[in-house]
């Protein structure tokens, strides 16, 4: 599968790509509380919020987004949790997002998480993990086309970004 090309820029490194990653905030993030907080963290971070929606997922969808998992001892217990309550379902843009998105949000196990991750600063325990990062550029095209219908992402322009990713 092609890795989704929005637009090219240069930066000391080199070229950066801009991508698009989805990122859920799961049925314990809701909860609590948290889809401000880990919104702001993309935000500051100067990523752009391209689509947005709060959704009680179907064991379905869930059974589709997660189909390498759904032989593991834990899938039952995940599907519980997944549909447990709302999620909030998003597409966030910038250069090189879906790696950069896995490093904030953290190793998948909260106690092996680096602090200051999103998942270290907000959750002890791998089953109660707060929130999803697409792990792959193929995966995230997946995830993105499993959850939104293309017309409800947007295209628009963040009037600062030249000054934060293109020299
Ligand atoms: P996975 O795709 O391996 O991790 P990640 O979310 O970091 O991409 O697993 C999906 C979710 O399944 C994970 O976020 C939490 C849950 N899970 C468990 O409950 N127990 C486990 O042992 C594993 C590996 C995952």
């Amino acid at each position: 599968m092609t890795r989704l090309l929005i637009a090219r820029g240069h930066s000391l490194g080199g070229p950066c790509v801009k991508e698009r990653t989805f990122i859920a905030v799961k049925p314990d993030g809701v909860q609590r509380r948290l889809i401000g907080q880990i919104i702001h963290r993309f935000e500051r971070r100067g990523f752009k919020l391209v689509g947005m929606k709060l959704l009680q997922v179907s064991k379905d969808l869930l059974s589709e987004h997660y189909c390498q998992l759904t032989k593991k001892p834990f899938y039952p217990d995940l599907v519980d949790y997944m549909t447990s309550g709302p999620v909030v379902a998003m597409v966030w843009e910038g250069p090189d997002i879906v790696k950069t998105s896995r490093m904030m949000v953290g190793h998948t196990n909260p106690a092996e998480a680096h602090a200051g991750t999103i998942r270290a600063d907000f959750s002890f325990h791998i089953s109660r993990n707060v929130v999803h990062a697409s792990d792959s550029t193929e995966g995230a095209q997946r995830e993105i086309q499993l959850w939104f219908d293309g017309k409800d992402l947007l295209n628009w322009d963040c009037i600062d970004q030249s000054v934060t990713s293109e020299l």
